[in-house]
Order: structure tokens, then C-alpha cells, then sequence
């Protein structure tokens, strides 16, 4: 391994899929893992395969489909769960088995509590160390790419952690990740600890040294990049910084500091620069998670100058107020690309430039888009586009689709909807009402398709570009029976988005299995 190079590990389908509110399903993680390929991660953890059997499905499709990266799977630190990572893995080109146990004294008196495990503190450290190592050689006996992490190192106690890093490393672990699991450390302190580590583990260079940062206090990408510089060599990060509470570090700026800042840091990554922006919109766009405005590389206002002395600053020279170019991150400047009069040849081009690949299935249906919002909108933008590829490309198949809808709503009046839903040859017609236009759209559409136990959990609506004409996009979540799914529509029209939204999730619903 070149000292130069920092391993970019990706595990926004497994602690980033841990984020309240993110659903993926197994289909939706094997695209992301294909684009995760893309951008030139070098290890993708695939999920924890014993936590479910949607989990289990995941890693395994994607070991076996997708290629260039490692494939990581999660085990805790006992033999069944390394036994069914590895059934989920054992297909990939380049497997990897990531197990962890806890290591500090507050993880380890909840969590080993039974006496099975010791009376004492110090007896219990002991047991927690034999497991560790016999985990490590168990996984070691699937393959020779073992990663071991010592859950909570940021606050265990660094005596005990040199001698877990020994041990595993004696027994043969290739990667010891040092995870700050609960974002409590500070740059200098975590960068202390790895310090420490190099200093006073004796067989340290057998082994990539990782780290995996939470951002409970917003440090997740500081302390990563503090741990850089004292060795460590492999961050584990996720796109958007998705993950558990706060999220982990985020994985664009992670790439971005280390490239802008290669003075400081003189360290490469594999990642291919251009793919970031479409890697963050898909990942935003499966999950329904939507990135911050003001987000660092990623958020809509990140290349976005206001004030009139930094817009002419800019003009004038771009480097007085931009570090990095959004062509760095492949988001093209805003431009008007296409209208009314644009033809397939001119959008098949355009979407080309813009990196889509799109089947002549996906093409098609993504051109119709086009067209209808080229005559209501006068200018098309790459954002709208982008938006209605992505609702193309990613579509389930349409057991419902809308045949009519009309609302009636104003002040002093009761909202009410009629709505027409196709399934197949027939039509159902149907009228509610409700609180506003939306929640009687909803209600009514319920009625027509009867899933009337869907639940709508959270509902968010944007605006693709600017101005009274612009695209809306609605996001919605939605929940029956144990299931989550995530739904979008886009339209000029909001209340008509908000229904596309809702029928999206009701045929992901019908067509996606029940996995989790
Ligand atoms: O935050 C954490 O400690 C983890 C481990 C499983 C690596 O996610
Ligand atoms: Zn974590």
C-alpha cells in the first residue's frame, strides 16, 4: 500500500442507511453501490447482513454485481455473524469482513453486564480481547481481508485500545478502523490518540489504520482529517455525511479538503472529483433525504454568490472568493440548455454532456417529461432535467398511474378533491376531502387505490430552479405495515407533484418486495 494514498471507504449503505429516516430498498442500494463504483470509492460496505434478511440480500447482490471496489460486510465480534456476513459476501472479487466489539468501559458495563463475560472490569476487558482476536481469526479463515473496529475507541481508555490493536493485528487483521462512535473527541485529541497508537502499538505498520468519525459536535471531517495527518490512512465516510444521529464524516469533503488542501496534507484518493455531485443527488434523491442548502461541496449554495462584492470578485477573478471549481465536483453552471423547440437530438445530447445514461426505455419516457415541461415552462435548466431523469430512471412499475385530477380550495371553502387512478384496464373514480387540497388529494387517492392504511410520515416540497414557473418536487415518506418507502413527483404544479409523490410511493409499495 502506497503511504500516499488514502483509502476511501464508503458506508453510506450501511451507517449511512442507519440515518432516521432513510429507506432504501435492495434495489435502490445496488444503484447506489454501481454509482459508488463510479466515483472511485475503494471499499464499499455493503450493509450488516445478519441485522435482516434485506440487509443479508444487499450485501449479497451487490458482491456479486458490482466490481472495482472491495465489498465490506458488518459482523459483530461472534461467529454467527461473521458465518452470514460471509455467505453474503462470498461472491464478491474482493470480500472484506469488518467486525467490531465494544471497548470502552461505559460501552462494555452495558453491554457485557453478564457474568458470562467476567465480575470485574478488568476480567470483562480480557474476555472483550479473546473475542476480538478469536473474530479476527474466524473471519480470517473466509478470507485474508479483515478489518477489525473497537467500537467506542474515542473514549476507551488508550492503554486497553494499544493492547486490542496488538492483539488483533497479531491475529491478522489487515485494517484497524479507530471509531469516534459517538462524535465526542476534538481534532487534536483524536489525532493525539492515533499519535499514540503509532507510537505504541509494535506492530502498527502490518496494518491500515482507519477511522470511522460521528459529527454529534459537527467534527466528523475534522477529526478524520486530524487522523490523516498523524498516519492513519483509510476514512470511512458516507455521501451527504448521512449516518447515525448527526451522520458521519462526509465523504465530498473529506476528498475535496484532501485535494484542495494537497499543500498540507501531499495525500491522493481514488475518487474521481467529477462524479461527486451526481453521486450526492442520487443518494439524496433514493433515501429523500435532502442536503442543506448552505452544506459544504454538495448544498445548492456552495458555489452560489450573493453579495454584490463577492459576485464581482468573482467575475473578475474567480480564485478570490472560490477554492475549488464546480466543475471539480462535475456541476456544470447553471444554464439554460433547452426549450419548446429543442428536439430529441438537442435533449439526447444535452443529457449526454450531463453524464446520464439512460436506457432507450428511460430515454423515452424521460423525453415525453421533457416535452410536456417545455411547454409550460419556456426555459429548461440542467436542474430540471436532473430532476426528471432521476424520477425515470429510478421508477418502479406504474400499477397506478393518474388519469384525472381536480381540486377545489380557497379561502372560506372546503378542500376537496375528485380524482380518476388507472390500475391496468380500470378506472376508479373518487372524492374526499380534507384539510387542505393535498391531505383531500391524498385521502381521495387512498379511497381509489385502497391502501388506506398507508400512513404519510413526512411530506417536503422544493423548487428545482427559481421563479413562479419552476419545477416543484415533492418528497414524501410513507409507511404501512412495518414498511417505509420514499416517493417523488415533480411537476409545475405542486398539488399535482404532491399526488405523483403519493402515487410513487403506493406503487413502490406493490412492486418492491417485503424485505425489511
Ligand atoms: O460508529 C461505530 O462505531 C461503527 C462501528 C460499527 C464501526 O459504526
Ligand atoms: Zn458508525
Amino acid at each position: 500500500m502506497q503511504n500516499d494514498r488514502v483509502i476511501i471507504f464508503d458506508t453510506t449503505l450501511r451507517d449511512g442507511e442507519q440515518s432516521p429516516g432513510a429507506a432504501l430498498s435492495v434495489e435502490e442500494k445496488v444503484t447506489i453501490a454501481h454509482q459508488l463504483a463510479r466515483l472511485g470509492v475503494d471499499v464499499i460496505e455493503a450493509g450488516f447482513p445478519i441485522s435482516s434478511g434485506a440487509q443479508f440480500e444487499a450485501t449479497r447482490r451487490i458482491a456479486q454485481e458490482v466490481e472495482g471496489p472491495v465489498i465490506a460486510g458488518l459482523a459483530r465480534a461472534v461467529k454467527e455473524d461473521i458465518d452470514r456476513a460471509w455467505e453474503a459476501l462470498k461472491g464478491a472479487k474482493r470480500p472484506r469482513i469488518h467486525t467490531f466489539i465494544a471497548t470502552s468501559d461505559i460501552h462494555i458495563r452495558s453491554k457485557f453486564a453478564s457474568d458470562k463475560y467476567g465480575r470485574t472490569m478488568e476480567e470483562k476487558k480480557e474476555r472483550i480481547l479473546e473475542m476480538a482476536v478469536e473474530a479476527v481469526r474466524h473471519a480470517k479463515s473466509y478470507t485474508p481481508d479483515v478489518e477489525f473496529s473497537p467500537e467506542d475507541a474515542g473514549r476507551t481508555d488508550p492503554d486497553y485500545l494499544c493492547r486490542v490493536v496488538e492483539a488483533v493485528i497479531d491475529a491478522g487483521a489487515t485494517t484497524v478502523n479507530i471509531p469516534d462512535t459517538t462524535g465526542y473527541t476534538m481534532p487534536e485529541e483524536f489525532g493525539g490518540l492515533i499519535r499514540t497508537l503509532f507510537k505504541r502499538v509494535p506492530n502498527i505498520h502490518k496494518a491500515i489504520i482507519s477511522v470511522h468519525c460521528h459529527n454529534d459536535l459537527g467534527l466528523a471531517v475534522a477529526n478524520s482529517l486530524a487522523a490523516v495527518r498523524e498516519g492513519a490512512r483509510q476514512v470511512e465516510c458516507t455521501i451527504n455525511g448521512l449516518g447515525e444521529r448527526a451522520g458521519n464524516a462526509a465523504l465530498e469533503e473529506i476528498v475535496m479538503a484532501l485535494k484542495v488542501r494537497r499543500d498540507i496534507f501531499g495525500l491522493d484518493t481514488g475518487i474521481n472529483t467529477k462524479e461527486i455531485y451526481r453521486t450526492s443527488r442520487l443518494v439524496a434523491h433514493l433515501t429523500g433525504i435532502d442536503v442543506q442548502p448552505n452544506k459544504a461541496i454538495v448544498g445548492a449554495n456552495a458555489f452560489a454568490h450573493e453579495s454584490g462584492i463577492h459576485q464581482d470578485g468573482v467575475l473578475k477573478e474567480r480564485a478570490t472568493y472560490e477554492i475549488m471549481r464546480p466543475e471539480d465536483i462535475g456541476l456544470e453552471r447553471s444554464r439554460i440548455v433547452l426549450g419548446r423547440h429543442s428536439g430529441r437530438h438537442g435533449f439526447r445530447a444535452r443529457l449526454e454532456e450531463l453524464g446520464y445514461r439512460l436506457s432507450e426505455e428511460e430515454f423515452e419516457r424521460a423525453y415525453e417529461k421533457f416535452k410536456e415541461l417545455a411547454d409550460k415552462k419556456k426555459e429548461v435548466y440542467d436542474e430540471d432535467i436532473a430532476a426528471i431523469v432521476e424520477g425515470e430512471m429510478f421508477r418502479v412499475p406504474q400499477t397506478f398511474t393518474l388519469e384525472y385530477l381536480h381540486i377545489s380550495s380557497g379561502t372560506g371553502t372546503i378542500p376537496t378533491a375528485t380524482v380518476k387512478v388507472r390500475k391496468g384496464e380500470e378506472v376508479v373514480q373518487e372524492a374526499a376531502w380534507g384539510d387542505g387540497p393535498v391531505d383531500a388529494a391524498y385521502k381521495a387517492i387512498k379511497r381509489a387505490t385502497g391502501m388506506e392504511d398507508v400512513k404519510l410520515s413526512d411530506y417536503a416540497i422544493r423548487s428545482v430552479t427559481s421563479g413562479t414557473e419552476a419545477l416543484g418536487e415533492v418528497t414524501v415518506r410513507l409507511e404501512a405495515e412495518g414498511r417505509k418507502v420514499v416517493g417523488r413527483g415533480t411537476s409545475t404544479d405542486i398539488i399535482e407533484a404532491s399526488v405523483l409523490a403519493f402515487l410513487d410511493g403506493l406503487n413502490k409499495f406493490v412492486a418492491l418486495p417485503r424485505e425489511r
